[in-house]
């Protein structure tokens, strides 16, 4: 980013770097660790095709409504809705972002803590996982207890570090050649899998939809898959939208964003359930699917802890871009809209999360039995987040847009003041003016029962 002389808020140098750092929040976690978790539970297949089919009927024209947005007013949440309608309380929706990213930072923070434990163990070659049982126990060692605890604090302050130290743009720049290095990574994994030998079943498990299956919980979570893993719903992408130069295209960026999103997410798919099968783990084990897998699966490799280093390392890494634009929420709502220092904020917003974080933490351990509507705190904050804040916030953001956004400023914001030719702009307002507010609406209902 350039902070240019006459202006406040700070631009991108390019359009790659627009694409580069979208994709860098889209891309962490959620595709590699949340997609085959989720795809487990749900019926593998059933789940993939509603997936697919919400990331481009929902997710590609509400990143777009986000982006549109954020660039028009370049300004965060709140003020995007307050300059673009002041008398009206649409910037209400900001609060449902800043409770969603707080609640995501939370748990996510535990993930990637022990994405940390992972790196390390391997590094120094205690992870063995080449016995079922040894294995089991282990995974069981590093995540339950108070040491997934001090890695979820490890975590948060690593975050903390790179926002307050302005090193956003080295972990950026870090990112542009890590992130492709980590796709290079899933897509040999993904070559591996087919010496597995249950590569068949795993694939069609993933691949092989049974329609039977779709019921309303895995309509709403392929749904919340889809936000949470384009970071959509939460005004994350209108803040970063709001510092892409004018020359950025805004469809191109979010089509380019989704497909690699997308991408990674069946990569990982592929990955992991070949795995699942021939290991005779059970798909539907949940949060703690991807790192009981994994470890096989280096295991079966030659040279196998480096590649359980190096790959942990990225992840590690693609979390980290994932937290900084989650961060970023809280930080550019406490002092854009309440004059905090940026240094206030960002304590605040930390210590906010780290409070969530130890509860989320300790929810494989010694809070394993304190639950709230029959879930841990950690399965809680996840659920409530993803499959609540985020459709709704994106709900309202794509009706937002569609009916109270003045049509020539989305327009000169698609079509870049004139510049380019933008002609599928009805079908888009069409997308979002009746597709998916309804289709969001009546999973909602179908999820709680009244249709
Ligand atoms: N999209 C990120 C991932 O897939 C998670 C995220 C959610 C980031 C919401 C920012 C905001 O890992």
């Amino acid at each position: 980013m350039n902070r240019q002389e006459n202006q406040e808020r700070a631009v991108f140098s390019s359009k790659f770097a627009a694409v580069a750092t979208t994709v860098g929040s889209a891309v962490g976690l959620g595709n590699i660790w949340r997609f085959p978790y989720e795809a487990g539970v749900h019926g593998g297949g059933a789940f993939l095709i509603c997936y697919i089919a919400f990331v481009f009927m929902i997710g590609v024209p509400v990143l777009c409504a986000e982006f549109a947005m954020g660039r028009a007013t370049r300004s965060n949440i709140f003020g995007a809705y307050r300059s673009l309608q002041p008398h009206q309380p649409w910037y209400l929706a900001g609060y449902i972002g800043i409770l969603a990213s707080l609640l995501i930072l939370s748990f996510y923070s535990v993930v990637a803590g022990w994405t940390i434990e992972y790196c390390l163990s391997s590094l120094t070659g205690s992870l063995d996982f080449s016995d079922r049982e040894v294995g089991h126990e282990q995974f069981m060692q590093l995540t339950t207890g108070w040491r997934p605890v001090m890695w979820t604090v490890i975590f948060l302050f690593c975050n903390f570090f790179i926002l307050i130290g302005g090193v956003t743009k080295g972990i950026e720049r870090a990112c542009n050649v890590l992130m492709p290095l980590l796709f290079i990574l899933l897509i040999a994994f993904c070559i591996n899998s087919f010496t597995m030998p249950k590569f068949k079943e795993g694939v069609e498990f993933l691949f092989k939809p049974d329609f039977s299956k779709i019921t309303p919980s895995v309509l709403l979570g392929a749904l919340g898959q889809a936000f949470f893993s384009l970071s959509l719903g939460l005004g994350c992408m209108m803040t970063y939208a709001s510092y892409f130069s004018n020359r950025t295209r805004l469809a191109r960026t979010a089509v380019s964003t989704v497909m690699l999103d997308s991408m990674v997410a069946i990569l990982s798919g592929v990955i992991i359930f070949p795995a699942v099968f021939s290991f005779g783990i059970s798909p539907e084990a949940g949060p703690t699917l991807v790192f009981e897998v994994l470890p096989f699966i280096f295991s079966q490799l030659p040279g196998g802890a480096a590649w359980s280093t190096l790959f942990f390392l990225l992840l590690f890494l693609a979390s980290l871009t994932s937290t900084v634009s989650m961060s970023e929420i809280s930080i550019t709502y406490f002092c854009e809209e309440k004059k905090m220092t940026r240094k206030k904020a960002l304590f605040l917003s930390s210590g906010i999360a780290l409070c969530g974080g130890l509860l989320c933490a300790l929810s494989f351990g010694p809070l394993s039995d304190v639950t709230v509507f029959g879930l841990t705190f950690f399965n809680l904050f996840d659920y409530f987040s993803s499959n609540i804040c985020l459709p709704l916030g994106g709900m309202i953001c794509s009706v937002f847009v569609a009916w109270f956004m003045k049509r020539n400023l989305l327009e000169q914001q698609l079509t870049n003041f004139g510049k380019y030719k933008f002609s599928i702009i009805y079908i888009l307002v069409f997308f979002l003016r009746y597709i998916c507010p309804t289709a969001i609406f009546l999973i909602f209902l179908n999820s709680i029962g009244i249709l």
